[in-house]
């Protein structure tokens, strides 16, 4: 990666308590990636395997009990005086310690009200303004009592340096033109319940590129529309990518979402990354090396899509066999090995044993496979 990080994860490990189970799940267990500046970071995975609490976890948003954040979050967001580069989670260990036995987590103790005192010094002015968010379901996401320019004013007013109303309102109508909203003096004065899930989703990607973020995180925008808006909205964003260029971590479930979108693919499989390089290596149907993960999700897309996909003999698309990975009863070997369908009988041993690391197969890309551990080549930077 040749241009800075905006936003680099290492070993992010995100747990939480079943007290039904007395078990610790481990959501987000050892991830690390980067985001370069000006790139689109792709995330994508079956669902389950820690996309939404990776992102939660970069703003401490975590609830539940005890919502045990560790691991070191650097961001480098602009500030007046230019860029600062900081850990987002510098002293959050401070309030917490995990004790683990035989790879087994045995118990957390957690401070939380130090916890989240501390949360809230080092995330104010980092939440919604040098970090802007946009989700799945955008209508709950906006105020339903505010008009939607009413909401994208006070984010231009409370994250710019505009402080007039006037001149908020005209950036909130041009940030209504620019995210294609039809007739967007008219949609200015109108409530969210009045518009499509379309348009609200329009009205919250303005909203979050109206703060002018350092770092955009997109968490499965066009789940939940239907399939021609999503394809829209997907159109939208690969528009504003040219456009605006903004740094952007890229959720999905879908491949086809993030192949079209993203420069750089991190594939997540039970709480931690399985293969982390360049979208065009990454996520080409048939391309080597390839972690079986990430070949598996692209064998189960419609052929239309990947020329890769196979239909089954009584022509249903392949879906990956077996049971997502329980992250409350990780494996001790690789988390994958039940599913996978490239165990070989030299390999076995330590797939069963050993959990893999990710080994470097090439510039910009890494696996955490046994089959590829003896590849490392010289670039060991992570991300
Ligand atoms: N607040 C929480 N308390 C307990 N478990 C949670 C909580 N949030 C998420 N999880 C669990 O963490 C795992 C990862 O969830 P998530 O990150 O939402 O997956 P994805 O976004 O990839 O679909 C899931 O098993 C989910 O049930
Ligand atoms: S380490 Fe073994 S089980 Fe895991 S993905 Fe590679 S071949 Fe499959
Ligand atoms: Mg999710």
């Amino acid at each position: 990666m040749t241009r800075p990080a905006v936003l680099e994860i290492r070993d992010l490990r995100t747990y939480f308590y079943s007290r039904a189970k007395e078990a610790f799940i481990r959501s987000v267990d050892g991830v690390s990636l980067a985001v370069a500046a000006g790139e689109t970071l792709g995330v994508v995975g079956e669902s389950g395997s820690g996309k939404s609490v990776t992102a939660l976890s970069i703003l401490s948003l975590v609830g539940g009990s005890p919502g045990v954040i560790t691991g070191t979050i650097e961001f480098a967001g602009a500030t007046g005086a230019g860029t600062a580069r900081r850990n987002l989670l510098e002293d959050l260990g401070r309030y917490v310690r995990v004790s683990e036995r035989d790879g087994r987590i045995v118990a957390v103790t957690k401070d939380e009200p130090g916890w989240r005192a501390r949360v809230e010094r080092a995330l104010t002015g980092v939440r919604g303004k040098e970090i802007a968010m946009i989700f799945q379901n955008p209508k709950s996401s906006l105020n339903p009592f505010l008009t939607v320019g009413q909401q994208i004013s006070e984010a231009i007013r409370l994250h710019t340096p505009v402080t007039d109303a006037g001149e908020a309102k005209q950036r909130a109508i041009d940030w209504l033109e620019r995210v294609r909203m039809d007739s967007p003096r008219l949609r200015f004065d109108q409530y969210p319940d009045g518009l499509s899930g379309g348009m609200c989703q329009r009205a919250m990607i303005a909203m979050a590129l109206a703060s002018e973020p350092s770092l955009l995180i997109a968490d499965e925008p066009t789940t939940g529309l239907d399939a021609t808006i999503q394809s829209r909205v997907v159109a939208l964003l690969a528009e504003l990518k040219s456009e605006f260029g903004v740094t952007t971590l890229l959720i999905s479930h879908d491949v086809r979402v993030v192949s079209r979108l993203a420069d750089t693919v991190a594939v997540m499989y039970g709480g931690t990354v399985m293969e982390h390089g360049p979208a065009r290596d990454v996520l080409a149907p048939g391309s080597e090396p390839k972690h079986p993960y990430t070949a598996a999700l692209l064998a189960s897309l419609p052929s239309a899509q990947t020329n890769g996909g196979r239909r089954t003999v009584d022509g249903r698309l392949p879906v990956i066999r077996g049971e997502v990975v329980d992250t409350m009863d990780v494996p001790r070997g690789c988390r994958f090995y039940a599913r996978c369908d490239r165990v070989t009988e030299a390999i076995r041993a330590r797939c069963l044993g050993q959990e893999p690391a990710l080994a470097t197969v090439a510039a910009g890309h890494r696996i955490r496979c046994h089959l590829y551990a003896g590849e490392t080549c010289a670039e060991t930077r992570p991300g």
